[in-house]
C-alpha cells in the first residue's frame, strides 16, 4: 500500500506568531480528514520546535527544508540531523529545485544529505523535476533519471518519499497537466526497486486542481508551496475530494 502524504513547503514564510495562526485556524478542518492521509508542514527552522510544542497531539507531522550530512561542525548557516531529532519531527525536503538554483545543491550534494537524512531516523523527501528548457528540448526523462540515479546511491527506499516538481510549474500558476504529472511520475516509478514508495506532485497545487491530480493512478501526493500558506486553502487540499 502506497500511503499518501500532502504536505505543505512553507519556503521562507511566516514568524512563529504567524505559525501558530495558521495553525489555530487549520487543525479543526482535519476532524473529516482521512486517517490514510498523512498531513506534513514543511516550515522554517525558526517555527519548527515552537510548532512541535502546539501541535496538542494534533496528526499533523512537521518537516524541516534541509540538513547538512555533517553531525556537527564549522558549516556556517547549516542544520544538523541530530538538531532536528531532538525536536520531534520527521520529514525533510531535500534537493528542492530552490536549493539546487540559488545555493549550489548539486545531485552529490543531495546524495549525502538523504543518507544523513535517514541515518537520523528521519524521511526524506527527495525533490526532482526539470526545467522549461529542459522540456522544450524532450529531456525530461532523461533529466529526471538522471537526478534519480545520482541521488539514490546508497539510500534505503523503504524510507523514501519523491516529489515530482517539474520547475517550469513552481510558484507560476502554470500546472503540469495531471495526465503528464502521472506519466512522468510511473517514469520514476520504474526507476525504482521499491514500488511502493510514495510519489507527489508539486508545481502550483491549489483547491482548484487537486481533486484532478491526486485522482491520478499513479500520485500518492502532494508537495504544496503557496496554497499552504492560507489554512482555508490548505485545508482545501488535505480534504481533496472530500469538499
Ligand atoms: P508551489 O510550490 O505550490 O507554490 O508551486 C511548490 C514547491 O515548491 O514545493
Amino acid at each position: 500500500m502506497r500511503k499518501i502524504i500532502i504536505a505543505g513547503n512553507w519556503k521562507m514564510h511566516k514568524t512563529q506568531s504567524e505559525s501558530l495562526e495558521f495553525l489555530q485556524a487549520f487543525l479543526p478542518h482535519l476532524e473529516d480528514t482521512p486517517e490514510t492521509r498523512e498531513i506534513v508542514l514543511c516550515v522554517p527552522f525558526t517555527s519548527l520546535h515552537f510548532m512541535s510544542k502546539n501541535l496538542h497531539g494534533s496528526r499533523v507531522k512537521l518537516g524541516a527544508q534541509n540538513i547538512h550530512w555533517a553531525e556537527q561542525g564549522a558549516f556556517t548557516g547549516e542544520v544538523s540531523g541530530a538538531m532536528l531529532t531532538e525536536i520531534g519531527i520527521n520529514y525533510v525536503i531535500v534537493g528542492h529545485s530552490e536549493r539546487r538554483q540559488y545555493f549550489g545543491e548539486t545531485d552529490e550534494t543531495v546524495n549525502s544529505r538523504l543518507l544523513a537524512t535517514q541515518k537520523h531516523g528521519l524521511t526524506p523527501i527527495l525533490c526532482v523535476g526539470e526545467s522549461k528548457a529542459q522540456r522544450d528540448a524532450g529531456e525530461t526523462e532523461n533529466i529526471i533519471i538522471n537526478q534519480l540515479q545520482k541521488a539514490l546511491v546508497n539510500v534505503d527506499q523503504n524510507n523514501l518519499v519523491i516529489a515530482y516538481e517539474p520547475i517550469w510549474a513552481i510558484g507560476t500558476g502554470d500546472t503540469c497537466e495531471a495526465t503528464e504529472a502521472n506519466r512522468v511520475i510511473a517514469i520514476i516509478r520504474s526507476q525504482l526497486s521499491n514500488k511502493n514508495v510514495t510519489i507527489q506532485y508539486g508545481g502550483s497545487v491549489n483547491p482548484k486542481n487537486v481533486d484532478e491530480i491526486m485522482a491520478q493512478s499513479d500520485i500518492d501526493g502532494a508537495l504544496v508551496g503557496g496554497a499552504s500558506l492560507e489554512a482555508s486553502s490548505f485545508s482545501r487540499l488535505v480534504n481533496y475530494n472530500l469538499i
